[in-house]
């Protein structure tokens, strides 16, 4: 069976609750069957690690080279030594607002699997892609641009679906419209990636809660979830790895 995870994205904010308490809630819940992960701002990683009681932690990005004059980057050798295991690379906001390249999303990719980190590539399309009938061409596209031979070493790589469209604006894709897209994205890592990753973990990220993520994990077709707005609230969060792993929300 794949590896199950939920993701918390703090994106550059902080748990209105303290990092302490939300962590404590966390700490104290039941873990089943999926795997909590914290991705705070980087230099909130050690108190994290620190803190969290055997959570996970990602980074949210990590540098596209080894070490030198790269000003406001952060190494993935430097994140595996304070603790970081994960790292999200290609997220949107990365994309858009920082002109991350697919090249550049490559490089940290195989800087990440080098390091011992393992990579949460987020690959997704606008509504002009989608309206015009084009995510499995554009999805496939992401996915053929960072291939290379670092994907040929050991460790885990997770695909993690975030349409951009869906991202902070309360408006989910449907479970049946991610299964539907889970299947192009696994066509297209078979086409592109070696055998070894074809059978990697697929998250869905975008305006997850905990009132859809029943239909996204009945009929999503997914491996977990990477959460945004509503991993802030200790509680939402826990609710939606209820939701996946099958438990009752708690009260
Ligand atoms: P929201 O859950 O706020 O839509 O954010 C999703 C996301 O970008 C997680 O990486």
């Amino acid at each position: 069976m794949r590896n199950r995870y939920v993701i918390a994205n703090w994106k550059m904010n902080l748990p209105p609750e303290g990092i302490g308490a939300y962590l404590d809630e966390l700490g104290s819940a039941p873990k089943r069957d999926a795997r909590l992960i914290v991705a705070p701002p980087f230099v909130y990683i050690p108190e994290v690690v620190r803190k969290g009681r055997g959570i996970a932690v990602a980074a949210q990005n990590c540098g596209d080279q080894k070490s030198g004059a790269f000003t406001g980057e952060v190494s993935a050798a430097m994140l595996h030594d304070v603790g970081a295991r994960f790292a999200i690379v290609g997220h949107s906001e990365r994309r858009n607002v920082y002109k991350d390249t697919d090249e550049m999303i490559g490089r940290r990719m195989a800087m990440a699997l080098e390091n011992g980190l393992t990579p949460v590539l987020c690959i997704g399309e606008d509504l002009r892609v989608r309206d015009a009938g084009g995510v499995a061409e554009h999805l496939s596209s992401q996915i053929r641009a960072v291939s290379s031979d670092a994907l040929g070493l050991s460790g885990e790589v997770v695909v993690a679906y975030e349409p951009i469209w869906a991202i902070g604006t309360g408006r989910n894709a449907s479970g049946a419209m991610v299964a539907e897209t889970v299947a192009d994205i696994r066509s297209a890592l078979q086409r592109h990636w070696p055998s070894s990753r074809w059978d990697a973990p697929i998250l869905y990220g975008g305006s997850v809660t905990p009132d859809n993520v029943g239909d996204l994990v009945a009929n999503g077709n997914i491996d977990g979830f990477l959460v945004g707005g509503a991993s802030l609230d200790s509680r939402k969060f826990l609710a939606i790895y209820d939701g996946l792993v099958g438990r009752l929300a708690r009260a």
